[in-house]
Formats: structure tokens, sequence, C-alpha cells
């Protein structure tokens, strides 16, 4: 079998130390697809990528068949099947949301475009670097001629940060728990759902107090990253990286049949979410696809959550237009 190739954007970053050797042992693509790993970075960086190259070497993984460690975005997705783009501009003091638009403009941008030109026909792209929905819309808008449902925005981490908080309110095991969503945008905005959520063949809304679900279970979740970072003084790593390896396996082997899980990826229009805009739904991969979890009653609590998350995504969709970064 001709190994797959994986690109990573942002490798020498937390998140890449995390994810590559995870990426290497098979466990993104299963335990008998070899792999290549491509790993792209900015030239200051260039030597700790091949500090983390020859400590992937030392790993003598059976399935990794070669590393490349690149600057330039053409070679990196030459051929990709698998694009994974972390690195991401980080919003730093004074910077408005504008000018965290614009920089990860000139990242997402160039990179779309180099997907766009070099990637294989089969490439399937994941967007895990900050804001993740916009940015994949950002490189998604240069890739005209890959199907644009190739572009995808993490919020796995999102989906299993509420699987777990859920599993410690109610002591059960977070397998005991299916069909959770996460709707709208990896932001404070994000709407965690349980009332579709099964638990024992239970809905989950129905095993919590509203207070709690209301006050204490979706602001957790929705702000988990900064909690994260006041804890650790850095953004989560080891669980993005763990999140994007759940997103990516899923996406290529398939969901659990009787199981959803969440995933930004471009509307259809769906529940009201304007067509096109990267936003999280529920979602199954069948056939390597992802489709959205279709029929699911939405109440007013819901709606309003949703139509918050998707309107920050709006916005946000009309800044990079814009700025004609879409
Ligand atoms: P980091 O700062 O440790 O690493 C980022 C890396 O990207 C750096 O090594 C940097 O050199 C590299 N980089 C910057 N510009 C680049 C470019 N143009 N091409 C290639 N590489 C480039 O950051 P991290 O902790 O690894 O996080 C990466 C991103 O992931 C951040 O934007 C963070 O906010 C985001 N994140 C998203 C989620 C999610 O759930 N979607 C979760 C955690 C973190
Ligand atoms: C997370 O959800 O942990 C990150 O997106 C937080 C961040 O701002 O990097």
């Amino acid at each position: 079998m001709a190994p797959v190739k994986v690109t990573v954007t942002g490798a020498a970053g937390q998140i890449g130390y995390a994810l590559l050797f995870r990426i290497a042992s098979g466990q993104l693509l299963g335990a008998d697809v070899p792999v290549r790993l491509s790993l792209l970075e900015i030239p200051p960086a260039l030597k700790a990528a091949e500090g983390t190259a020859m400590e992937l070497d030392d790993c003598a993984f059976p399935l990794l068949k070669g590393i490349e460690i690149t600057d330039d975005a053409g070679k990196a997705f030459d051929g990709a099947n698998v694009a994974l783009l972390v690195g991401a501009r980080p919003r730093t003091a004074g910077m408005e949301r504008g000018d965290l638009l614009e920089a990860n403009g000139g990242i997402f941008g160039p990179q779309g475009a180099a997907i766009n030109a070099h990637a294989a026909d089969d490439i399937r792209v994941l967007v895990v670097g900050n804001p993740a929905n916009t940015n994949a819309l950002i490189a998604q808008a240069a890739a005209p001629d890959v199907p644009a449902e190739r572009f995808t925005a993490m919020t796995r981490l999102d989906h299993n940060r509420a699987l777990s908080q859920l599993a410690a309110k109610l002591e059960v095991s977070v397998t005991d728990i299916s069909k959770m969503t996460i709707w709208g945008n990896h932001s404070a905005t994000q709407y965690p759902d349980l009332f579709h959520t099964e638990v024992g063949g239970k809905i989950a809304a129905e095993l919590v107090d509203e207070a709690w679900l209301r006050d204490t279970f979706i602001p957790t979740v929705a702000k988990r990253g900064a909690a994260i970072i006041a804890a650790r003084g850095a953004s989560s790593a080891a669980s993005a990286a763990n999140a994007a390896i759940d997103h990516v396996h899923d996406w290529v082997n398939g969901t659990p049949e009787g199981d959803w899980t969440s995933a930004a990826i471009p509307s259809d229009g769906s529940y009201g979410v304007p067509e096109g805009l990267i936003s999280s739904f529920p979602v199954v991969s069948r056939e390597g696809r992802w489709e959205i979890v279709q029929g699911l009653s939405i109440d007013s609590f819901s709606r309003e959550r949703i139509d918050a998350s998707v309107q920050e995504l709006v916005e946000e969709r009309d800044a990079v237009r814009a700025l004609n970064l879409i």
C-alpha cells in the first residue's frame, strides 16, 4: 500500500509536538496504513521541526515511511492526502479582531492556494489554527478546484469536553453517552446541545436540572479553552491533538453506527445555517464523507443559542469578505 501523505502546518508548535507521534504510530488513519509526514513551518521554527523529526526517527515507527521539513507550502502540500492546518497567528496584545483575521488571511489564503495547486485529488483538510472556522473558509476560498466539503474546522475538542463534563456530572462513563452535539463556532458562543444526547436510553437534558445545563455546563464547555490557558499558561495542546486525531480518523474510517459526532463543515443550509458557512453540526461519516444528521427538533432554547453562534460566524465571514480574503 502506498503511504498516505499527511501535511502538518505549525509542526514545531505545541500541538504539532503532541500530534506527529500519534500520526506516525498509526492512530490517525489506522494501524495498517503507512504514512509520510510533511512538516510545514516558518523559517525560524525549521530547526525545532528538525529536532522533532529526529525524535520521530528515534521511535522507529514501522508505519512511518518518510519525513520532509519545509517552509515552502507548494512542496509541503505536493501530493498531500490529509492536511492538518495547525499553525496560525495568535492574537497578541493590542490586536483587533480585524488584524487577527487579516494576519491569518496571509497564512490560510496561500496555504489554500498551495493545496489547490498541488494536493492529491482526495485531499481532506482539517483547520485547527484559530479562528478555525473562518480560517477554513479563507483556505477553501483560495482552493476553487477542491470540492468545498473537503475543508473542515475542528470542534471535536469541544465535543470531547462536553462528553467529559456530562459524564462527570452524571457519574457515568463517556462510553455511556451518545449523540452529543456542538453547534456553531469554535469560540465562546458555541452551543453544546444536550437535548438529543442519550445516556442509557434517556435524554441527557432530562437527567440534569436546567440551571446546571444553562449556567454551568454550557459556559464550562464553551470557555474551557480559556480555562486551560489560565491554568497551563498555554493553550490546550495534547487534547487538541487528540481531537484532531479523532476528527480525521472518523472522517476517513467512519463514525460508529447509532452515534454521531461534531465537526465544523460547510453548511448546506440545514438547520437554518446559511449555506457555505463552516459551522459545527451533528455529523456522521459514511464512505469517507461527512453528512449532517437531519431531522432533529430544535426548541427555542437551542434555536436562540445556535443562532447567536451562527451570527458570529456570519460577522467573521463578512469581515474577511471586506478584507478581500474570500
Ligand atoms: P504554537 O504557537 O505552539 O505553534 C504554532 C506553530 O505554527 C509555531 O511553531 C509557528 O512557527 C507555526 N506557524 C506560524 N505561522 C505559520 C505558517 N504560516 N506556516 C506554518 N507554520 C506556521 O501554537 P499551538 O499551541 O500549537 O496552537 C496552534 C493553533 O491551534 C492556535 O491558533 C491555537 O489557538 C489553535 N487551537 C485550536 C483548537 C481547536 O479546538 N480548534 C484547540 C487548541 C488550539
Ligand atoms: C481551545 O479551545 O483550547 C483553544 O481554541 C483555545 C485558544 O484560544 O487557543
